[in-house]
């Protein structure tokens, strides 16, 4: 029987709550399809710093490079705000996504029909689905680039963060961008903004010499505030939304709402072929519902089905969990997040046994 090593990082408020629920899932597909799963959690976040000190222990780090995945909850909540910026639980994710070179961030915006009324956009814009990928440089750029504060002669503090990208940083993002579309709808919109920004010029370039590799993809170009604006006037123009980091982050977040929910969102981190990927909710640690059971364990459900399909090849069992999650929404069964005032919601825990009925 095959068998893999998954490290888990529940982190911090909800997380702990979604992480379990997917770990169900994947133990009951795990049997039906006949492979193993070995779990071993480690900390990272604010979870880490309150038992080590720092939000990502090197324990953890060498953990998620010794495993076949990585699948991670949330990190972050108040309780940690006041810890200086290097400190802060957002740091370890960062920190995790650096150390195991994960710079391709796949976030698909996915509207299942029975939710697609929970879209706040109308029924004539959305119709009954939504399909697009963003593609999201991960480990370069903003989130990266050096930053810091400084007083001038007159005693005026300012602060700065540099945006900065590289040549060979772009040519394997906007690679993964450009395959990803060939396994799909063929076309790629690459965000920017060139108008303004030196860094967005040369990604532009790159980007568009990178194309003429894949003659069968089509390639446009957007800058940031269309595309943003376009997401809501017409998201079925898009395919693949190739992003740098902090784009892809913001448009991430306005491309779940339009999907109904952000705990409905899944997406993988990948590095160098071969090296193990990371799978998380796009959505954070809802310190405000933590504990309460409430949360919607489908985002993450989904991202172990992602961590199937793409670091195990476990293609079948991957498809089995979509299906499942497909069949429960189907079926009615519903959060509190996804659910109408008519219907009644169902607890995290309920959530998750469905889906492993469903199987
Ligand atoms: C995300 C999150 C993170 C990010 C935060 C928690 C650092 O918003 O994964 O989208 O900005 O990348
Ligand atoms: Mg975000």
């Amino acid at each position: 029987m095959k068998k893999y090593s998954i490290t888990l990082l529940r982190g911090d408020g909800i997380g702990p709550e979604i992480v379990d629920e997917a770990v169900k899932v994947l133990k009951a597909v795990s049997e039906k399809y006949g492979f193993s799963l070995e779990f071993t959690p480690a900390l990272i976040g604010g979870a880490a710093i309150d038992a080590t000190g720092v939000p990502l222990p090197q324990e953890t780090v060498d953990q998620c490079l010794a495993s076949d995945a990585v699948l991670l909850g949330a990190v972050g909540g108040p309780k940690w705000d006041s810890q200086p910026g290097n400190n802060r639980p957002e740091k370890g994710l960062l920190g995790i996504r650096a150390a195991m070179g994960l710079f391709a961030n796949l976030r698909p915006a996915v509207v299942y029909s029975p939710l697609a009324d929970a879209s706040p956009l109308k029924p004539e814009i959305i119709g009954d689905s939504m399909d697009v990928m963003i593609v999201r440089e991960l480990t370069g750029g903003i989130y990266f680039g050096t930053r810091g504060r400084e007083t001038a002669e007159d005693g005026t503090l300012s602060a700065y963060d540099t945006e900065r990208y590289s040549v060979p940083e772009i040519e394997r993002i906007a690679h993964v961008a450009f395959e990803t579309a060939m396994k799909r709808g063929k076309k790629v919109t690459s965000v920017d903004k060139a108008n303004v920004l030196e860094s967005s010029r040369l990604w532009r370039e790159t980007v568009t010499r990178i194309a003429e590799q894949y003659p069968e993809v089509e390639l446009n170009h957007q800058y940031v505030d269309n595309a943003a604006m376009q997401l809501c006037r017409n998201p079925k123009q898009f395919d693949v939304l190739l992003t740098s980091n902090i784009f892809g982050d913001i448009l991430s977040d306005e491309a779940s709402q339009i999907a109904g929910s952000i705990g409905m969102l899944a997406s993988s981190s990948m590095g160098e072929a071969g090296k193990p990927g990371l799978y998380e909710p796009i959505h954070g640690s809802a310190p405000d519902i933590a504990g309460k059971g409430i949360a919607n364990p489908l985002a993450t459900i989904l991202s172990a089905g992602m961590l199937l399909r793409y670091s195990l090849g476990e293609v079948e069992a991957a498809d089995a969990i979509e299906a499942a999650v497909k069949k429960v929404l189907d079926d009615g069964i519903r959060t509190p997040d996804i659910a109408k005032p008519t219907e009644t919601p169902v607890s995290t825990a309920v959530m998750g046994d469905a889906v492993v009925a469903a199987l």
